[in-house]
């Protein structure tokens, strides 16, 4: 049959994968490497573009691993994303490049470093200029070296860098606000958020809805309707929309896998039906094509210790119902 990456094309759609060269690598995978071929229109590195990998240091950047992941969309007629210019979450920036960050001047450093990476990689169509900036718990803006000098300041002229030096690239707020989950206050802040980015100039372009959903969630009706209220305050702004990082979590999901595999699929269907009935969606990304490669097989592991099955294939590269489910999302748009 089509492929998922030619569905979504038919409807204007751009489908792919968040890709590991680390932990996973399709480089040492031939069954990996061509189901990413077969589905996937872009690829985005899921790690590889971050400052804890680039690294502070702008005589010696470590670009290597992204860059063996950017030949392989080349070569392989795939789009490049990238992922992320700013992390703003101390977890995610070493205490002692913070510490430089500080003595540097984190207005000239930021500049400086989203000039570095955004010329090193002129192939990226889409930047996630920030990520997460937002605090779920307070809904204001996370701590770091960068909004504790320079506050709001910070975002701004982290999309003003990207502008100048990508200029032909979209420019993404990403964030993982899922829509089952009833997280008012962390909604609330994105909303306030790219509010501001409007009342203020900020050249942003779209919002990246991360979409790590789960089962285990909220599946009301009235959670159902917050959430497209949420997405229709993004869109009225004017906002494009994209799913950067789709998964399904089944931890919470007991009985056999092929009951699994279908709430799995059914939960994926209704979520992209609402999603895809946005004119403004042009982007469906998942966070990864194989379930033993998930990010959630570490990260939050399942009671009975099974592997998660969260994505399109399962362990054997055989395709699962999640994938026949998008497929179906697709041809229904
Ligand atoms: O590669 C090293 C390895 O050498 C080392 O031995 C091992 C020990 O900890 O760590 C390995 O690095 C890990 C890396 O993933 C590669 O597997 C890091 O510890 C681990 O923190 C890192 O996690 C990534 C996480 O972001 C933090 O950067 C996940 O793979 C990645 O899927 C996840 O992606 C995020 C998005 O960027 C933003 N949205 C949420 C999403 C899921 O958390």
């Amino acid at each position: 049959g089509p492929s998922l990456r030619q569905l979504a094309a038919e409807k204007g759609i751009l489908f792919g994968s968040a890709v590991s060269g680390r932990r996973a690598s399709p480089f040492d995978d031939p069954a990996y490497r061509d189901i990413l071929i077969r589905e996937c229109g872009v690829i985005v590195p899921e790690n590889e573009m971050k400052l804890y990998v680039v690294g502070g240091d702008p005589k010696r950047p470590n670009f290597a691993p992204a860059d063996r992941l950017a030949a392989f969309a080349r070569t392989n007629g795939m789009k490049l994303r990238g992922h992320t210019l700013l992390w703003n979450r101390v977890e995610y920036m070493p205490a002692p490049l913070a510490a430089q960050i500080r003595a540097a001047g984190p207005e000239r450093w930021l500049r400086d470093y989203i000039a570095r990476v955004c010329t090193h990689f002129p192939q990226v169509y889409s930047w996630d200029v920030v990520n997460e900036t937002i605090d779920p718990k307070t809904g204001g803006l996370r701590d770091t070296v960068f909004t504790q000098t320079l506050g709001f300041d910070a975002l701004r002229i982290a999309y003003e860098a990207a502008r100048e030096h990508a200029p032909r690239a979209q420019r993404v707020y990403n964030d993982y606000m899922s829509w089952e989950r009833g997280n008012e206050t962390h909604r609330a802040g994105v909303l306030r958020l790219l509010e501001q980015f409007r009342a203020k100039n900020v050249p942003v372009d779209a919002l990246g809805i991360q979409s790590h959903i789960g089962t285990d969630g909220d599946h009301s009706d009235a959670q159902r309707r917050d959430w497209m209220q949420f997405v229709d305050r993004v869109t009225d702004m004017g906002y494009r929309l994209l799913i950067t990082e789709f998964d399904v979590n089944d931890k919470s999901l007991t009985g056999d896998i092929a009951k699994r595999d279908a709430e799995v699929a059914a939960i994926a269907k209704d979520y992209l039906d609402r999603m895809l009935s946005y004119r403004q969606l042009d982007q469906l990304l998942f966070w990864g094509m194989i379930d033993k490669y998930s990010w959630l097989q570490g990260f939050t592991p399942r009671p009975d210790k099974l592997p998660q099955r969260p994505l399109p294939y399962d362990a054997a590269y055989r395709p699962k119902p999640l994938g026949a489910a998008v497929a179906a999302a697709l041809r229904a748009a």
